[in-house]
């Protein structure tokens, strides 16, 4: 067996982690001969929670977990740690933006900067789900001044794959056939699900579809997908986004599939005129755990004019926060 791992768990007791922890335990992220500790961080108020979970996870008998550690202590959840999956933080309800979060949730992602900064391993990979996680992602990254900003990176994941999704189903195709797609910028509904590259079993899937269908249809479903989510479940998305939490930290571990890219949102290098630094969503490839925008892609200007809104975006919240950074 190889050494243990550990991997860092915020928000264990809410409905994301009551999927994901199931799923990093049963070695789905590293693998079947990696054994794991799970270092769970919660709230004290969901401290007896997170040990009802604990007593599941348990009860499942897990032949990959050494240990299970549940602490209060972002220091002690962080403590030497290769992997952190920011979860915690409040998600919204119906009728809220995800940047309505934004001011509740920051405290979170200071503290939790901070706390990577002095105890995680210097080579953590922290993904950043808890919304808005774009900024949340620049929060961490500036009070953490002791990491690369290149440990962080925020999750657009589940949006790829709805983009995924949305364009299977209406080519006929299954899900592997699709490759290429981009979502670019904020994990908002200004976000821009780009079909420009994609590829059906080799075509061009802009070539298969109708323009019509691309922007009055595909993109709006895209972006609003969290929304309706929340409108029919009654709750934000949990199941699916532990499942692109995983699949992201997969990719960040073991690479891109020959000629496909993910969408990642990573602290821009100023590629596509994204001022450097704003933590936005590009196409990206990774090949030994190093993640490379995906450079010298031809964008027309109906694409130009959907990054610059998210640009915007992006900035108008780290306005909002800026006292914070
Ligand atoms: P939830 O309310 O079920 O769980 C959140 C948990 O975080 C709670 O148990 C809460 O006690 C805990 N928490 C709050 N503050 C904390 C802190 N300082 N430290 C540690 N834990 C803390 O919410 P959820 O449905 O699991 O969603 C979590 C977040 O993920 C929300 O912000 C949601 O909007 C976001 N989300 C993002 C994506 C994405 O694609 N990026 C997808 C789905 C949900
Ligand atoms: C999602 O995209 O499902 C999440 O960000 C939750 C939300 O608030 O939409």
């Amino acid at each position: 067996m190889k050494t243990p791992v550990d991997i860092a768990v915020t928000g264990a007791a809410g409905q994301i982690s009551y999927s994901l922890l199931f799923h990093l335990a049963s070695g789905e992220l590293l693998g079947p001969d990696q054994p794991i500790v799970l270092r769970l961080l919660e709230i004290p108020p969901a401290m007896k929670q997170l040990q009802g979970v604990v007593m599941e996870l348990n009860d499942c008998a897990f032949p990959l977990i050494n240990k299970i550690i549940i602490t209060d202590d972002p220091k002690v959840a962080f403590d030497n740690v290769d992997y952190a999956f920011l979860v915690g933080a409040k998600p919204r309800g119906p009728g809220m933006l995800r940047s309505d979060l934004l001011l509740d949730n920051a405290q979170i992602f200071i503290t939790q900067g901070r706390a990577l900064n002095e105890v995680a391993s210097r080579k953590v990979k922290v993904l950043v789900t808890g919304n808005p996680a774009n900024t949340n992602a620049l929060i961490a990254i500036n009070n953490a001044p002791d990491l690369a900003p290149e440990c962080f990176t925020a999750m657009t994941m589940l949006d790829h794959k709805r983009a995924i999704s949305q364009v299977a189903e209406k080519c006929g195709v299954l899900s592997r056939d699709v490759k290429n797609v981009a979502v670019w910028g904020n994990h908002s509904c200004t976000q821009y699900p780009d079909l420009h590259h994609a590829k059906v079993k080799g075509m061009d899937v802009l070539s298969l579809v109708e323009k019509s269908w691309f922007v009055d249809e595909f993109i709006p479903t895209v972006q609003y997908r969290g929304t309706e989510i929340i409108k029919v479940r009654g709750q934000s998305s949990a199941a699916s986004a532990a499942h692109a939490a995983i699949e992201h930290m997969r990719v960040w571990v073991f690479g891109t599939d020959s000629g496909d890219w993910v969408s990642m949102a990573v602290a821009s290098d100023g590629s596509y005129g994204v001022e450097e630094g704003l933590v936005y969503s590009f196409p990206v490839m990774v090949a030994d755990g190093q993640i490379a925008i995906v450079k010298g892609l031809d964008l027309n200007e109906f694409s130009l004019a959907r990054l610059r809104q998210n640009e915007v975006e992006l900035k108008e919240e780290r306005q909002a926060i800026k006292h914070l950074l």
